[in-house]
């Protein structure tokens, strides 16, 4: 009798949830797994599968819930740059972390949105001048080669014969944090981090890759602002915060710096950045804490994602070495500075981006009023927007073998730069694309210069080589996607 009564409770319950979560999806909304049969614990095991997933099933928009936020998943590279394009969807999630990353809402432009965004984005932009375009060269490049010195000392010990030890593609990683790092806040201050502040900052940059790149399944990302009351929740926020804190200090330093010395002759990042924010009254009286949060964003991110794609793009040289050894030949044979101009290195480029997709999710965006899309759907307001461009990138009926890595797709005489560039968003699209992009693409270019005159990279022979989904498995998917550790041989190179 009782069990009865607990059944058919049981089952009313259920039938009641079903009923409203069918009526809770807004109007018009796309459609998707419901949460009642939640992608959850799937997305848990593999964000990216899980995506590819609702693509398969749901079509080119996807809807759902994902933690306690409603989630609009576009999956077609058309839809993904006219959306991100479109002022209602140009803003980024509440997401705890990234508040306490960049130091609170209205912080920059990663926190900002509408007005207060568009103006420090154009004082970003402006002020940025030779670091979104030049080649790296001249004296810049002479920084940069001292201190790939560490870099380069690991390769040498490596590569001796006699060597047993691996390269760890996560140290390659951290150890690119300083090099880029300085040349950074070079190129934004016209100054260099003080030698003996370098390994300090080094540790800092370790402790917060350590706190702050929480698997994206984390409640840290998917949890309303209430949940920071939860002690597992508050413990991993206040670790992100303590390690973020030094590197806010240091950037604070600056800015008082600046401000004090004035910013008449405009030289600097921060200089011209002050400077412009006067043409906005927005800005006006917040000049310091937009400052701060730029910058910081533009340093701590190249350091963090430029590194990351040049271990990944070791990964896929030592797994594919006719690449490698046609790369090291094109880029021995020029002195060139303008690494860019190089046709072979820059497809080499563009499909470590393809592959490695270090930004699966466009970084996110979120909905500050409703959105129609095309067909007739709504992204109601309020909404996470992920555009899929993993899914892009991995799709098999744009991409003839999709999982090889072959540069050649990218040649012209191997059918066109031009079709497949309009569907290669690696710096996403629309309004918030990546400022650094170029500074990234001829970073890699630089330091693959650098080490490829010496060393060669291999995968071990004795080691099966990495299915596609082992490397899915293995790489760490937080906002990027970093690159499985891996180890590496590494050889002198004779040539
Ligand atoms: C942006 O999206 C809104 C809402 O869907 C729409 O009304 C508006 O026309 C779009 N703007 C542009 C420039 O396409």
């Amino acid at each position: 009798m009782l069990w009865e009564c607990v059944s058919i409770l049981a089952f009313a319950g259920i039938s009641v949830i079903l009923i409203l979560e069918v009526f809770r999806r807004p109007k018009n909304f796309p459609p998707g797994p419901s949460r009642i049969w939640s992608t959850m614990a799937q997305f848990k095991k593999n964000p990216l599968g899980a995506l590819m997933l609702c693509k398969e099933k749901y079509g080119p928009v996807v809807g759902l819930k994902i933690g306690e936020f409603r989630v609009v998943i576009l999956n077609d590279p058309a839809d993904i740059t006219k959306a991100f394009g479109n002022k209602s969807l140009n803003s980024r999630p509440p997401f705890l972390p990234a508040m306490i990353y960049v130091g609170g809402e209205n912080h920059g432009t990663l926190t900002s949105s509408d007005e207060v965004w568009k103006a420090v984005r154009n004082c970003m932009v402006k002020s940025m001048g030779s670091l979104h375009t030049s080649p790296i060269n001249g004296e810049a490049s002479l920084t940069l080669s001292h201190d790939m010195e560490p870099l380069k000392e690991l390769l040498e010990r490596l590569s001796n014969p006699v060597s047993k030890e691996k390269l760890s593609l996560a140290e390659l990683r951290s150890k690119l944090y300083i090099p880029i790092a300085n040349h950074v806040w070079h190129v934004l201050t016209g100054e260099e981090i003080p030698e003996e502040n370098k390994a300090g900052l080094q540790q800092q940059l370790v402790a917060l890759q350590k706190a702050l790149w929480q698997p994206i399944s984390s409640p840290v990302w998917f949890l309303p602002t209430s949940a920071k009351r939860l002690p597992s929740t508050r413990t991993l926020l206040q670790e992100i915060k303590k390690a973020v804190d030094p590197l806010h200090a240091m950037v604070e330093e600056m800015v008082q710096e600046t401000q004090k010395n004035g910013d008449d002759d405009s030289k600097t990042f921060s200089q011209a950045f002050l400077r412009g924010c006067r043409s906005y009254p927005c800005l006006r009286g917040y000049e310091a804490v937009h400052l701060k949060g730029a910058f910081f964003t533009l340093w701590h991110t190249a350091a963090e994602t430029v590194g990351n794609l040049m271990a990944w793009t070791i990964l896929w040289l030592s797994l594919y070495p006719e690449v490698q050894r046609k790369l090291a030949q094109e880029l021995g044979q020029t002195d060139i500075l303008d690494l860019m101009s190089l046709p072979y290195a820059r497809a080499v480029i563009q499909e470590v981006l393809r592959l490695s997709s270090t930004a699966p999710f466009a970084n996110f965006h979120w909905s500050v009023e409703d959105y129609k899309l095309g067909n007739g759907m709504v992204i109601p307001k309020g909404t996470v927007v992920i555009g899929n461009l993993f899914g892009v990138h991995h799709d098999p009926s744009v991409w003839p073998d999709v999982e090889v890595f072959r540069p050649e797709r990218f040649l012209e005489n191997e059918g066109g730069e031009e079709n497949r560039a309009k569907v290669l968003l690696p710096f996403s699209a629309g309004l918030r694309t990546c400022p650094g992009q170029n500074f990234a693409r001829n970073f890699i270019l630089y330091a693959l210069s650098q080490v490829l005159k010496d060393f060669q990279f291999s995968w071990d022979p004795q080691q099966a080589r990495p299915t596609p989904e082992e490397i899915m498995d293995k790489s760490l998917v937080s906002i990027f996607r970093f690159v499985p550790d891996f180890k590496i041989v590494v050889r002198k190179r004779e040539e």
